[in-house]
């Protein structure tokens, strides 16, 4: 199984570290356009493979897709990433143009790819892919709320000092800071519902902390977040290049679930050897039904901004 890897910025050689050590794929063909730093930082990871025990190829190179041929997965980090107090949306007028340039040169050399986006604007960038491929829908995945998700059990866990492996929640919706839709009443620590353990206003302030996640990082960090979203795209990768059927929000093209249509957005998926192999289908309350409608509405602004 070879997968490829656009962008060897912090984001993409993080996802190609996780990858590697999953030990899952042949070969990780980690592509760049700076000259030679793909190489470089593929060279610094195999230099990890005696020490991380994994048998996986990195492959840096530098903007030759030939070198991508036969890729059965892709994922696209490319692009320019906030700084403190910008959003998401601000990145589209250099991204969607570099994301465009990306996906055609991927399915160029590999026409049966499916690709994973993780480059934001995400679920509109996710809808260029579209746009610009024709790929099936089912082989066109956006990567935002796997990461939400991970968000929102790390801030649940800390809310009721719990272990994370005893929480589990989802995060649904577009991936900006006000379109996400933490699902809190669904969220539970080992089976029981949160809502038993948190007031209501704590649970709140949990979603509210979960949906500007990435911009407090940003704030810290200076720049965007880069371990969590490598270890999310990670695991979409491993669920499709192993058959896993496992559940994941991910960002897919709408054509009337959720009420919805043509639109790319957040809602529960089942991943697979052929991608996004169903749409799940969840009860959600009128409260979080209003929050997706909300949610559409600024991710179809942010659409209205591509000129496609
Ligand atoms: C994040 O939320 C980069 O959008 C990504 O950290």
């Amino acid at each position: 199984m070879k997968v490829t890897v656009v962008g060897a910025g912090a984001v993409g050689a993080s996802c190609a570290e996780y990858i590697a050590i999953k030990n899952f794929a042949a070969e990780v063909v980690l592509l760049d356009i700076k000259e030679g730093y793909a190489e470089g930082k593929a060279m610094d990871l195999m230099q990890t493979a005696s020490l991380n025990g994994f048998d996986t190829k990195i492959t840096g190179v530098t903007d030759d897709y030939s070198r991508t041929a036969g890729s059965a997965i892709a994922v696209i980090t490319s692009g320019i990433p906030r700084k403190p107090g910008m959003t998401r949306e601000e990145l589209i007028g250099i991204n969607a143009g570099i994301v465009k340039t990306v996906s055609s040169n991927l399915v160029k050399h590999s026409p049966d790819i499916t690709i994973i986006v993780v480059s934001n604007p995400m679920d509109t960038m996710t809808y260029l892919v579209h746009k610009t491929t024709g790929l099936p829908k089912h082989k066109i995945i956006g990567m935002g709320g796997a990461l939400d998700s991970a968000r929102f059990k790390y801030r649940l866990a800390e809310a009721m000092e719990a272990p994370i492996s005893d929480i589990d929640g989802m995060v649904i919706g577009g991936h900006s800071d006000t379109g996400m839709v933490p699902l809190t009443s669904h969220a539970t620590r080992n089976s029981i519902k949160v809502s038993e353990f948190l007031s209501e206003e704590r649970l709140q302030q949990v979603a509210e902390d979960t949906k500007v996640g990435g911009a407090t990082l940003t704030k810290l960090l200076g720049t965007s977040a880069w371990y969590a979203p490598g270890a999310a795209v990670s695991g979409l990768v491993q669920a499709i290049a192993c058959d896993q059927k496992k559940m994941f929000p991910c960002s897919t093209l709408l054509e009337g679930e959720y009420d919805l249509d043509d639109i790319c957005i957040g809602v529960p998926v089942i991943l697979g050897r052929d991608g996004i192999e169903k749409i799940v289908n969840i009860p959600l309350s009128q409260a979080e039904k209003t929050k997706m409608q909300e949610s559409a509405d600024g991710v179809r602004k942010t659409n209205g901004l591509l000129e496609l």
